[in-house]
This record gives C-alpha cells, structure tokens and sequence, in this order.
C-alpha cells in the first residue's frame, strides 16, 4: 500500500476527471482556480443530504434557493412555509433546526457562517458530519468529513473487519489520514463520489477504481462483504387512527402538531397517539365515520407504523375539537409528511 499522501494523489486525479455535477457544488477546475462554494449552499445542501439521496434533494435544494437566495431571506421566512417546502424531505427536525441556524447566524454573525469545526458545531442542527462537510467544502480547511460513504471507502481500503457503529473511530482516524492539507474540501467530495459510484454498498466496481492497487479489501476479495455491521435491534409495529374529515366547500380538517416530537411543527391530519398496544380513539369532531383498517403504513426511523383511515363528510357548520379546515389550496397534500400525505391523498382520492 502507498503512502497516504499519495493515495490522496489518486483520489483528487480521479476527481478531476471523474466529479459529478452537482447543483451545489463548484467543479474542480474553478476550485483549483480559487472558487469557492457559498457556504448557504453548501449548508443547506449537507443538511438535505443527512438521510437522504441526491435524488430525492435536488428538487427541494432548487425550490428552496429559488424561493430563499440568501440566508437572510430564510432567516426572514415564515416557519410555516419551510415547514411546508420540506414536506415529503423527512426528519423534520432538520427543518426546524435549519430555520433556528440561518436566524442565529443571520442575527448574530452578521449573516457569515464560521469557518471552524467548533464554530460551525455550535450552531442548531450541525453535527460533527456536518460541521467537517462544511468547514472542508466552503472553506477549504483541513477537515475529516465522516459519512456512510466515506466510513464504507475507508473499511475496505484497510479491510477493517470489525463492525459499525463500534468501528466509527477507527474509521475516522483512517480517513483523517488520508485527509490532505491542500484541497481538503475537493478531497473529501472526492471519497463521497468513489462510494456513490464505484465503491458502491453492493457491487463495488473494482476495476475502475483509482485505488485498486492499495486497496487491502480488493485483494483479499471481501470488498463487498464491507463495512460489516452490527445487526440492528426488529423495529416495532405502531398502530393509530387518522382523521379524514371533509366539508361541502372541499375544506379538510386539518392540524399542526406539536413542535417536539416525531413530525414536530408539521401540519397533518388529526390523529391518535401512536402506540403499539390497540389506539386510543381521539375523534377530532363528532361525525359518522367509516372506518377503512390498516390504510397507511409508512416506516419511520425507529417503527413501522399502520394508519387504520377514519373518513367523514361533515358538515359546514362543524365545529372541531382541534385544528381547523383548509381548502387544498392553502394546504395541499405536497405540503403534508409523507405519510400524512398518503392518508390525504388515499381519502381525496376514494370519495371524488
Ligand atoms: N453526499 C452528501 N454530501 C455530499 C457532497 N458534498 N458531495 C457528494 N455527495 C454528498
Ligand atoms: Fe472500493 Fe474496490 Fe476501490 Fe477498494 S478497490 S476502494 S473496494 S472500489
């Protein structure tokens, strides 16, 4: 195996050639010329892509830089409407905290992200991943940037066998010393794009590989059986109610939860709690409803979820519990989570 300074030789030589083009990103030609990437972006791109492909971000990452250019015009949004535009992303927390960073940032650094690890991190919703991401990409500091793609480079390289998550450090300590003093933001987007294109979770493509030759996994043939990682515990099965009440006029009932908590701050349909015992009815209006069992399912993080779908035509003068009508043009289902999007739209759907 070659020195790491070298290896990183490769790697940056490959991502000359080899980067991909991504919306947010400064190719390497205008980065070796001194361009740097604008930290909104960059931040706001890292925080879409936490649990989440490109795919599914470059549609949200296009609609929020349209709509909020600056961090200042994000800072100045009204929390509903990000709410609303991060519909469908998941992990509303992220949400939440992105508006909190771009006020604290805006209000108090003068609307200048810090350039440090340290600074960064002390910010809502900025991880030691993300923190590294940005401090590396936006401002070019030596930094080691950590994530699924980098750790799955870094196991097979030097073939560690032991299993994530007890091999994080390890794995980090590894990239670390791959991490060049000369364009470490170039570099760490160098190891991304190897594990989204080559160093693949299933089938890495060997032959293409720039590091092939130093590669210890590769030449002991267990690349693809790396990273190993310790089994996770079965998730549960939550079961709830959801409400799908309708007036004459189209309006549908409509409430915003809590801001803590799973889909904390979002809008939905009124619900149940959410429980692994049978649920506790919670009727957000006296009405007649039908009952369709087992309608939605949708997995979340930590629980698979099964929605049993409560429908009713109510009537103009219905005074709910909680929440209030919306027609679906203030709030169509694009603007709900996922899963309160299905209900939504699996009732809209059945009774016009
Ligand atoms: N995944 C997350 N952040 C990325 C980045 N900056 N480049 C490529 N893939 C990524
Ligand atoms: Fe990954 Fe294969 Fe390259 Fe090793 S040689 S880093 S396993 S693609």
């Amino acid at each position: 195996m070659r020195e790491p300074e070298e290896i990183g030789r490769s790697l940056l030589a490959w991502y000359d050639v080899h980067a991909r083009t991504l919306p947010w990103r400064v190719p390497p030609e205008k980065a070796q010329r001194g361009v740097r990437a604008d930290p909104y972006r960059v931040w706001l791109s890292e925080v879409m892509l936490q649990q989440t492909t490109v795919a599914a971000v470059a549609g949200y990452y296009a609609a929020f830089t349209a709509r909020w250019p600056r961090i200042q015009d994000l800072a100045a949004a009204d929390d509903a409407d990000v709410m609303a535009a991060w519909a469908g992303l998941g992990y509303y927390a992220r949400a939440r905290n992105l508006l909190k960073c771009a006020r604290i940032v805006t209000a108090e650094h003068g609307g200048r992200f810090p350039e440090t690890e340290a600074g960064l991190r002390a910010l809502p919703g900025i991880g030691a991943y993300t923190a590294a991401a940005i401090a590396a990409i936006a401002f070019d500091r030596q930094a080691t940037v950590l994530d699924g793609n980098v750790e799955r480079v870094m196991a097979r390289l030097f073939a560690v066998e032991a299993p994530l998550p007890g091999a994080k450090e390890r794995l980090r300590g590894l990239a670390a010393r791959l991490t060049p003093p000369a364009r470490p933001g170039d570099h760490a987007q160098a190891v991304m794009d190897l594990g989204a294109t080559i160093c693949t979770p299933r089938r890495p493509v060997c032959s293409l590989c720039p590091l092939c030759g130093d590669c210890r996994a590769a030449a002991a043939g267990i690349a693809a059986t790396l990273p190993r990682k310790t089994p996770k515990a079965v998730k549960p099965t939550r079961r709830g109610i959801v409400y799908f009440a309708r007036r004459p006029d189209g309006a549908v009932l409509l409430e915003d939860r809590p801001p803590k908590g799973l889909l904390g701050g979002m809008r939905g349909l009124p619900s149940s709690d959410w429980t692994v015992a049978d649920p506790e009815p919670a009727p957000p209006c006296t009405a007649a409803w039908t009952v369709t069992p087992g309608a939605v399912r949708h997995t979340f993080t930590h629980f698979h979820l099964i929605l049993d779908l409560a429908q009713a035509e109510v009537a103009a003068t219905t005074r709910p519990l909680r929440g209030r009508f919306l027609s679906p043009e203030e709030a169509p289902a694009q603007s709900l989570p996922t899963v309160m999007r299905k209900a939504y739209q699996l009732a809209a759907g059945g009774q016009s």
